[in-house]
C-alpha cells in the first residue's frame, strides 16, 4: 500500500472581476500521484502553477473541490490521520509559527494539541530534538522573532518532527535562506530522513536540491502534472517544459 495516494484533485479559486460577477480560476486539475513509504518525491513548476495549493490540500489545511488524499489507505480529512503522520514546513517560517512564542512553546504546540501535557514536562524531549537539528539548547527560551532565518527554519523542522510523522511536506522551505544555510539544512534533511525513515514531498524551484534529496520528480504546470521522472533518468526526459525547468538552474 502506498504511503500517500493523491487521486484526481481539483481545486478552483473564485476571483471577483466586478461587484456582481466572478471568474473561476482552476488551480489544480485532476492531479493524481502516489508516494511509497520511505520514498521522497520532488515537485517543480513555474510560479503560480498550484504547488502550494497542492501542499495545503495534502496536509489537510485546505479542502479540494473534488478528489481524494489517502495516507496509508485512510482518508486524510479524518483529522486524527493527518495530525500524526503528515507535517508541513513552509517557506515563510513566520506564518508557520507564531513569532511571539518561545522555541519551547513553538515546538511543543503540535504535541499539546493532542495530549494534555504541560510544555515544561516536554522540555527533555524538545532538547533532544534541538540537538538533532543542531540548535543550541540556549535557544529554548528565546522568542522565535529573535532567531535568524536558518534557526527559525530548524525550529519549524523540530516542530514537524516531534509528532513522529511518516511524511513531511516541504514547500519551498529552504528558498528564503542564504546558500550556506540551504546546504546545511539540505544535509540535515538527508540525516533526518535516514534516522526517522521519513518520506519528503519536496517542493522547490531548484532541481539540484530535488536531485540531492529525492528519488523522483514531478513537473507541474497550470495545476497539472505534465510529466515525471526518476532522478537517475532525468537526462532522458522528453518534455520541453521539463527541460526548460531543468536548464533554468543548472
Ligand atoms: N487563497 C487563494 N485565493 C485565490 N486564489 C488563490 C489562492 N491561493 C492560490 N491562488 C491562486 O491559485 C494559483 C496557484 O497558486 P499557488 O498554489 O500559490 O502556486 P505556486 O505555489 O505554484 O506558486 C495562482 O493563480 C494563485 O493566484
Ligand atoms: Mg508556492
Amino acid at each position: 500500500m502506498s504511503l500517500l495516494k493523491v487521486e484526481n484533485l481539483t481545486k478552483s479559486y473564485r476571483t471577483f472581476n466586478s461587484l456582481f460577477s466572478h471568474l473561476s480560476h482552476p488551480a489544480l486539475q485532476n492531479v493524481s500521484f502516489q508516494l511509497e513509504k520511505g520514498e521522497s518525491v520532488g515537485l517543480i513548476g513555474e510560479n503560480g502553477s498550484g504547488k502550494s495549493t497542492l501542499a495545503r490540500i495534502i496536509s489537510g489545511i485546505e479542502k479540494a473541490d473534488s478528489g481524494h488524499v489517502w495516507l496509508n489507505g485512510t482518508d486524510i480529512y479524518q483529522r486524527k490521520n493527518r495530525r500524526q503522520q503528515i507535517s508541513v514546513v513552509f517557506q515563510d517560517y513566520f506564518s508557520s509559527v507564531n513569532p511571539t512564542m518561545t522555541v519551547l512553546q513553538a515546538i511543543c504546540e503540535p504535541l499539546l494539541e493532542q495530549k494534555q501535557a504541560a510544555a515544561k514536562s516536554l522540555e527533555p524531549l524538545v532538547v533532544q530534538f534541538l540537538k538533532k537539528v543542531n540548535l543550541s539548547t540556549d535557544c529554548l527560551h528565546k522568542y522565535i522573532y529573535q532567531l535568524s532565518g536558518g534557526q527559525a527554519q530548524r525550529v519549524c523542522l523540530c516542530r514537524a518532527l516531534i509528532n513522529n510523522p511518516s511524511l513531511i511536506i516541504l514547500d519551498e522551505a529552504l528558498s528564503s535562506l542564504d546558500i550556506v544555510t540551504q546546504v546545511q539544512l539540505l544535509e540535515l534533511l538527508i540525516e533526518l530522513k535516514n534516522e526517522f525513515q521519513l518520506s519528503y514531498f519536496f517542493i522547490s524551484h531548484n532541481i539540484q536540491m530535488i536531485c540531492y534529496l529525492c528519488e523522483r520528480v514531478l513537473f507541474f504546470k497550470q495545476g497539472q502534472i505534465i510529466t515525471q521522472s526518476d532522478i537517475e533518468n532525468l537526462a532522458e526526459i522528453k518534455s520541453d517544459y521539463a527541460q526548460k525547468l531543468i536548464r533554468s538552474v543548472i
